[in-house]
């Protein structure tokens, strides 16, 4: 029903979205992961299908069901997301980057579980792959590429610094030490950068209304790309 009312302003396109966190291993029954529902990637993903186009949901360890309509591949790590996405991303228009993905993983994870030893213990990291950023040297002239960045600190400074860096085309900020925006909340409060600036700065708003804003200026960027 809710389809007839909607406008069907993605229709034929093909979006990916990422959400939730991702769970590094240390051993077979321990992990390192994010703080992360996977609510606004889910909520993203929901309203892209509704709009009317194919949507990928490509999610790490979450509680949600997958909506309606949408293509669910479940991933547990950074590297196995890295995969999955970058298989998928040349043919695909639209890139929403709104999983939280762990930079380090434990550089060698243990066949068998950790033994309690000493008073102290030292773990050694390696970085994962970037995934938006190679996804941003990767970028098509027709594809449309959006990240999201939680920050406790210098939000423009740093959204406007991952934007440029990563060559992503819409940035989605929030600032997770405001009560109601970000982690387990169904509620964010987000600011959206472009290549110039600031495009906006939306109030306190459910998580389902920030992905439809969110793809107001998705489909008002990505026409003109559509050639
Ligand atoms: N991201 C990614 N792959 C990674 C790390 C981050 O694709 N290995 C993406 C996230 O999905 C998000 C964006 O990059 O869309 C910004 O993530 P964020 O953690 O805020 O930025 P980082 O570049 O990792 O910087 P830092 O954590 O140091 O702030
Ligand atoms: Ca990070």
């Amino acid at each position: 029903m809710q389809k007839l009312v909607t406008p069907q302003d993605l229709a034929g396109l093909d979006v990916l979205v990422t959400a939730g966190p991702t769970r590094e291993p240390l051993d077979p029954v321990r992990y390192l992961s994010n703080r992360s529902s996977g609510k606004m990637g889910y909520a993203l993903a929901k309203a892209a299908a509704l709009r009317g186009a194919r949507v990928t949901l490509i999610s790490g360890p979450t509680a949600l069901v997958s909506p309606p309509g949408v293509e669910i591949i479940q991933v547990q790590t950074a590297e196995q997301m890295f995969q999955e996405v970058i298989k998928r991303a040349e043919k695909t228009q639209i890139i929403i980057k709104a999983a939280a993905v762990a930079d380090y993983r434990p550089l060698d994870a243990k066949e068998q579980k950790i033994k309690k030893q000493g008073q102290e213990m030292n773990i050694e990291f390696t970085q994962n792959r970037d995934i938006l950023a190679e996804l941003g040297r990767q970028k098509g002239a027709h594809q449309l590429l959006v990240g999201f960045a939680a920050e406790t600190n210098d939000l423009v400074q740093n959204a406007i610094g991952k934007l440029k860096r990563k060559n992503v085309d819409l940035l989605v900020a929030n600032d997770v030490t405001q009560p109601g925006a970000g982690f387990d909340y169904d509620t964010n409060i987000v600011r959206i950068f472009d290549q110039n600036g600031e495009l906006t700065s939306l109030p306190r708003l459910d998580k389902q209304q920030v992905a439809w804003e969110i793809l107001n200026i998705v489909v008002k960027m990505f026409n003109p790309l559509r050639g």
